[in-house]
Protein backbone atom coordinates (compact mmCIF):
# COMPACT_ATOMS: atom_id res chain seq x y z
CA UNK A 1 0.00 0.00 0.00
CA UNK A 2 1.31 3.38 -0.89
CA UNK A 3 1.47 6.18 1.56
CA UNK A 4 0.90 9.51 0.78
CA UNK A 5 2.02 12.95 3.14
CA UNK A 6 0.43 15.82 2.24
CA UNK A 7 1.06 19.20 3.32
CA UNK A 8 -2.20 20.46 4.27
CA UNK A 9 -2.97 24.39 4.17
CA UNK A 10 -1.58 26.27 6.81
CA UNK A 11 -1.53 22.78 8.93
CA UNK A 12 -0.35 19.79 9.68
CA UNK A 13 0.73 16.72 7.92
CA UNK A 14 -1.29 14.85 6.82
CA UNK A 15 -0.22 11.04 6.64
CA UNK A 16 -2.29 8.07 5.27
CA UNK A 17 -1.17 4.48 5.24
CA UNK A 18 0.78 1.85 6.94
CA UNK A 19 3.69 3.83 8.17
CA UNK A 20 5.77 2.68 11.68
CA UNK A 21 6.07 5.60 13.99
CA UNK A 22 9.17 6.55 16.15
CA UNK A 23 10.56 8.81 18.68
CA UNK A 24 13.87 9.91 18.49
CA UNK A 25 15.29 6.90 20.69
CA UNK A 26 13.39 4.14 19.25
CA UNK A 27 10.27 4.08 20.67
CA UNK A 28 7.18 2.98 18.27
CA UNK A 29 4.10 5.25 18.21
CA UNK A 30 0.82 3.15 18.04
CA UNK A 31 -1.24 4.73 15.19
CA UNK A 32 -3.92 4.67 12.90
CA UNK A 33 -3.49 4.71 9.33
CA UNK A 34 -4.46 8.37 9.05
CA UNK A 35 -2.51 10.49 11.23
CA UNK A 36 -1.76 14.53 11.03
CA UNK A 37 1.61 15.34 12.23
CA UNK A 38 2.78 18.99 13.31
CA UNK A 39 4.54 21.00 11.41
CA UNK A 40 3.71 24.30 12.98
CA UNK A 41 5.59 23.73 16.16
CA UNK A 42 3.06 24.91 18.63
CA UNK A 43 1.33 21.07 19.42
CA UNK A 44 1.17 20.11 23.05
CA UNK A 45 0.70 16.64 21.69
CA UNK A 46 3.81 16.63 18.88
CA UNK A 47 4.43 14.72 16.83
CA UNK A 48 1.00 14.66 16.07
CA UNK A 49 -1.13 17.83 15.60
CA UNK A 50 -3.49 19.23 17.90
CA UNK A 51 -5.64 22.21 15.93
CA UNK A 52 -3.47 24.34 18.21
CA UNK A 53 -1.73 25.64 14.70
CA UNK A 54 -5.73 27.45 13.83
CA UNK A 55 -4.57 29.87 17.16
CA UNK A 56 -1.25 30.97 16.08
CA UNK A 57 0.17 32.86 12.79
CA UNK A 58 1.84 29.81 11.53
CA UNK A 59 1.18 29.90 7.56
CA UNK A 60 2.56 27.51 4.78
CA UNK A 61 1.05 26.60 1.55
CA UNK A 62 2.89 24.30 -0.37
CA UNK A 63 2.76 23.63 -3.89
CA UNK A 64 5.00 21.06 -5.90
CA UNK A 65 6.02 22.05 -9.05
CA UNK A 66 4.66 21.26 -12.27
CA UNK A 67 5.91 18.41 -14.31
CA UNK A 68 6.10 19.10 -17.74
S1 LIG B 1 0.28 21.73 12.75
FE1 LIG B 1 -1.44 21.52 14.02
S2 LIG B 1 -0.71 21.97 15.99
FE2 LIG B 1 1.02 22.18 14.71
Amino acid sequence: MNVTLTPTHNGPYLVKGCITLLDAQGNQYEVSETIALCRCGHSNTKPFCDGTHETTSFAAVNRAAASI
